[in-house]
């Protein structure tokens, strides 16, 4: 059997979360059902965030409850704080991802807090994803650079990775935010996490503003990283990283790793015939 590599879609929360217009909840439904209808198993559907932070995604408990779930998917979201992961359990959330930075100042700037601040309010979300068995993922945002503080030293990386494992996250997600990291860069980053977690445990979340993230890809996946996230039709941005384009393209990554030899369970011609399109017209 081929080596099996993972694609967590992120595309309905880290594609759209960062699109001006509002698009109906039933909109963002449509294209979770659709993304799970290739084969995807892991989908990030939306964020419990504060609505005047992100009004785009305030229809968050609408679209956890509008989508007809599969069975062996698991759909997953994002919250900041303990009233974020409240209502993640309340909306039946099989995973819950916190979110702080490798940098403080795109932590202040995207979640009003300084690095160790975050830490502390992760740790009641913790509490309770335990009392209610749902996993918790962490994602570790400008792994290489940063739109506020500029080049972001990989031994921070490593701390704040290392803080969110001791807490309890069992995945780490590395972001590339601003897509500014070019291969060298993911690779010092990897050199020091990798001392102090498994691949196992990372994920890549390589955005693409520069063109880099298939090669960002390349060099994770020779150092034995096999969880990526990727937005179909690299939908996305972050509303607080100016400049920060869409994460790499699902179709674009799955087509680059079947190639390699990879198995990834997506239906690809399935995935570039009926997901793609729609999903670009909700690009604003
Ligand atoms: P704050 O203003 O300091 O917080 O924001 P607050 O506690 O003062 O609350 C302000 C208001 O928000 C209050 O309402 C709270 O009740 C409400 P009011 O009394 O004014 O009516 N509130 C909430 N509402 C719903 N859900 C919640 C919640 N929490 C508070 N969970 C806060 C602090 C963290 C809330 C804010 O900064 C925030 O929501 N930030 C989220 C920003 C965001 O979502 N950014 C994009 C995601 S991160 C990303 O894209 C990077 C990633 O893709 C990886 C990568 O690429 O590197 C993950
Ligand atoms: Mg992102």
């Amino acid at each position: 059997m081929s080596d099996l590599v993972t694609i967590v879609e992120v595309g309905p929360r880290d594609g759209l979360q960062n699109e001006k217009n509002i698009i109906p909840s039933a909109q963002k439904i449509k294209l979770i059902e659709k993304l799970a209808s290739c084969g995807i198993k892991r989908i990030e559907v939306t964020s419990f965030v504060s609505p005047k932070w992100v009004p785009q995604l305030a229809d968050a408990a609408e679209v956890m409850s509008g989508v007809d779930r599969l069975e062996g998917v698991s759909y997953s979201v994002l919250a900041p704080n303990l009233k974020g992961a409240q209502l993640a359990v309340d909306s039946k959330a099989d995973e819950i991802a916190i979110f702080t930075s490798a940098s403080e100042g795109f932590c202040q700037r995207n979640i009003s807090c300084s690095i160790r601040e975050s830490i502390d309010r992760f740790k009641p979300v913790i509490e309770l994803s335990k009392e209610f068995d749902i996993s918790v993922r962490g994602y570790v945002s400008c792994i290489t650079d940063c739109p506020y503080d500029g080049a972001v030293e990989s031994k921070q990386v490593g701390k704040v990775v290392g803080s969110l494992v001791e807490l309890g996250c069992r995945e780490i997600s590395l972001g590339d935010t601003i897509g500014a990291a070019t291969a060298n860069g993911v690779s010092a980053v990897l050199d020091v996490v990798l001392d102090l977690v498994p691949a196992e445990k990372l994920a890549g979340h390589y955005h693409n503003t520069n063109g880099q993230a298939l090669e960002n890809i390349k060099v994770s996946l020779s150092r034995g990283l096999r969880v990526f996230d990727s937005a179909v039709a690299g939908l996305g941005g972050c509303p607080y990283a100016p400049g920060a384009q869409g994460n790499v393209a699902t179709e674009d990554i799955v087509r680059l790793l079947h190639a390699e030899g990879f198995n990834t369970g997506v239906d690809l011609q399935r995935l570039i015939s009926k997901v793609v399109p729609f999903a670009q017209t909700l690009k604003n």
